[in-house]
């Protein structure tokens, strides 16, 4: 195990925040350097990939001490699944181990809200990109009911401290913050440094 790909990972990322100016630059710069981080599964540690019985986790692997971006490991236990939500910022998911499938949603004309496209299925390596511009709206769940699956988040904030929204199948939306999963592990970001 070996956490100097996640240390080059945050470093290289921290090198693009000082020099990126919007979302678009932002994606493009980051996607294959992460891409290079899920390419090997041999780094994360096992604190960061145990799964709950029942619900999916996020654990803060970085968080950028001026909040430009944040890190995290989500890890699906089986059959796990999120419910439809948004990000409001920038988003990047590398696939590290088993699969996970992700639906886009958009708000429907009748106030509800609708399906907006064919569900990817990410496989170990394999990126998505998320951009508020163009509509980032999801439900993700594991592709698995018999086995964890893990990817690797990265977010344009501090995404366990960012406001953020849910949306019902009734077109009922609620505002949430998601926090983090560390548990007992003393975490600095568990607010945002403006809250
Ligand atoms: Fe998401």
């Amino acid at each position: 195990m070996s956490l100097a790909r996640l240390k080059k990972f945050v470093t290289t990322m921290t090198r693009i925040a000082d020099n990126a100016s919007d979302d678009d630059t932002w994606l493009r710069a980051a996607r294959p350097v992460l891409g290079e981080l899920v390419a090997v599964d041999d780094w994360l540690p096992d604190a960061y990939a145990a799964p709950d019985k029942q619900y999916y986790r996020q654990y803060l692997l970085h968080c950028d001490p001026l909040e430009r971006f944040s890190v995290v490991s989500f890890v699906w236990g089986p059959g796990q699944f999120t419910p439809i939500h948004d990000h409001t910022v920038w988003g990047l998911i590398g696939m590290l181990r088993g699969e996970e499938i992700s639906t886009p949603y958009r708000a429907g004309k009748d106030g509800g809200i609708d399906i907006s496209g064919e569900p990817t299925r990410l496989v170990p390596g394999q990126v998505e990109a998320l951009s508020p511009r163009e509509g980032d709206i999801h439900q993700v769940k594991n592709a698995f009911d018999d086995r964890v699956s893990i990817s690797i988040h990265v977010y344009g904030g501090n995404i366990g401290a960012v406001r953020r929204h849910v949306f019902q199948a009734d077109g009922t939306i609620k505002q949430f913050i998601s926090g983090y999963s560390n548990g007992a592990v003393p975490n600095l970001w568990d607010q945002s440094l403006a809250a």
